[in-house]
């Protein structure tokens, strides 16, 4: 087999083979297909697209890069959950505790930060001594014990796609449905689950901006999921604002730490209430959404959900008193205000400009491997829809370094949008395809 050949039959729109997909995933993996012409086979796919059979063929290659783990021995169904990637999304941490505590069986693998999205091992590891990259057989053993763990997703899991991944994040190819789609999947297949929620977000903090998108990226990844027999579940969620009011890592374990005290803002709440049902629908514990919802709120209102969080964390090692009491987890030496110039209505807060000022505090890394500054990032004070009056609090900023400071200050500022006419609020959960 030749990659040319393979590059040029995708580029006049022609279907791959499965052994031709298995071919360029394998040889890439290898160092025998270099990433010039791995780009170019990339640019080809964003622009010609796969059916339905060559996005699953370079799941299952993706996934059979590495090793699938096998949780066999843990009974009951498992089910994972996966987002997108967006600004300020710290749902898993509110809610891996909050299914958990409401028996669902959660092996949670997850990311680190990338570009304007952050991610949850980072915020985790805001944690003193928090171990996220346990051995798998620690992993398991904490999941029969607690019912939940949350792990990074180790080298050997669908190494492929780790670095497909970081060719497509310098080639202008992230938002291709079917990469999207098999990236996704490849890693929750080897992930070893029952079941899956996956968060496709959409909008300007967004990978994807359409609903249409959205719509069809959704589709595609409930396919792939029955065709390996995995229940699936996406629900597609805006992320026109970041969510919740807190962006940068230590911020936001202490924000969903006030969810998991019953306090905290309301859109994060009903984003994991919304994935916790179906998380407790595809456990086979509850049949009804309504009936999901209710139980989540009552392991908040209990306290179950909070020391189910203890417990994963005294699980990986991590200082327990930051937990109940969030004030001793990381701070940044400094912190400013960010004001409004006139009065009206915020009408909009550009996510992606929020999630890129973060990173460049030190929040996140613009390249893999970069060091992150754990206590830096943004508290919004405002949200689409609030009143402002002039010279009003929009946003704090947490820093450690006042250079970096004032070259974002500015970016914050024009990232509220304000009108005279109290806009509409959209609403934050879009669709559920299943
Ligand atoms: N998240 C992933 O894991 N992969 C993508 O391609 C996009 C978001």
């Amino acid at each position: 087999m030749d990659i040319i050949e393979i590059i040029e039959k995708k580029k006049n729109g022609l279907i791959l083979s499965e052994d031709e997909i298995n071919f360029v995933v394998r040889e890439y993996l290898n160092e025998n297909i270099p990433d010039y012409q791995m780009s170019a086979f990339l640019m080809t796919i964003w622009f010609k697209g796969m059916n339905y059979d060559e996005t699953n063929h370079l799941t299952i290659a993706m996934a059979r890069s590495g090793r699938i783990i096998d949780l066999s021995s843990i009974p009951g169904i498992k089910v994972d959950k996966h987002s997108s990637g967006g600004v300020g999304d710290k749902t898993t941490i509110a809610l891996i505790p909050m299914v958990s505590a409401a028996g669902v069986t959660v092996p949670k693998l997850s990311g680190r930060a990338l570009g304007h999205t952050g991610g949850t091992i980072d915020k985790l590891e805001s944690i003193n001594n928090f171990i996220t990259d346990l051995s798998i057989e620690k992993f398991i053993e904490n999941i029969k014990r607690t019912k939940a763990s949350i792990i990074s997703a180790s080298a050997d899991i669908s190494p492929a796609d780790k670095k497909i991944y970081a060719l497509r994040d310098v080639t202008g190819t992230t938002d291709s449905i079917p990469l999207m789609a098999s990236s996704i999947m490849s890693k929750k297949i080897a992930g070893g689950a029952d079941a899956f929620v996956l968060n496709v977000t959409v909008g300007e903090g967004a990978f994807l901006k359409k609903l249409s998108d959205a719509i069809s990226l959704a589709k595609i990844m409930v396919n792939v999921g029955k065709s390996n027999h995995k229940k699936t579940y996406v629900i597609i969620s805006s992320m026109e604002q970041p969510l919740g009011y807190a962006v940068g890592n230590s911020l936001e374990v202490q924000e969903a730490i006030e969810l998991l005290n019953n306090r905290g803002p309301s859109d994060l709440k009903e984003l994991c209430f919304f994935l916790g049902s179906y998380m407790l629908i595809a456990a086979g514990i509850v049949k009804k959404q309504i009936d999901g919802i209710t139980l989540l709120q009552e392991t908040i209102k209990s306290g179950k959900a909070l020391n189910k969080f203890i417990e994963i964390v005294k699980n990986q090692n991590g200082q327990i008193s930051q937990i109940k009491k969030p004030s001793l987890l990381p701070r940044a030496k400094y912190h400013e205000d960010i004001y409004s110039f006139r009065k009206g209505f915020i009408s909009k807060v550009q996510a992606k400009t929020i999630g890129q000022a973060a990173m460049l505090l030190g929040a996140g890394r613009k390249k893999k491997d970069e060091h992150i500054d754990l206590s830096v990032g943004i508290i919004l004070k405002k949200k689409t829809g609030d009143p402002v009056k002039a010279n009003e609090t929009l946003a704090t900023v947490y820093f450690n370094s006042v250079e970096k400071y004032s070259l974002i200050k500015e970016s914050v500022q024009k990232s509220f949008h304000i009108t005279d006419q109290k806009p509409e609020v959209k609403p934050l959960i879009l669709k559920v395809i299943s």
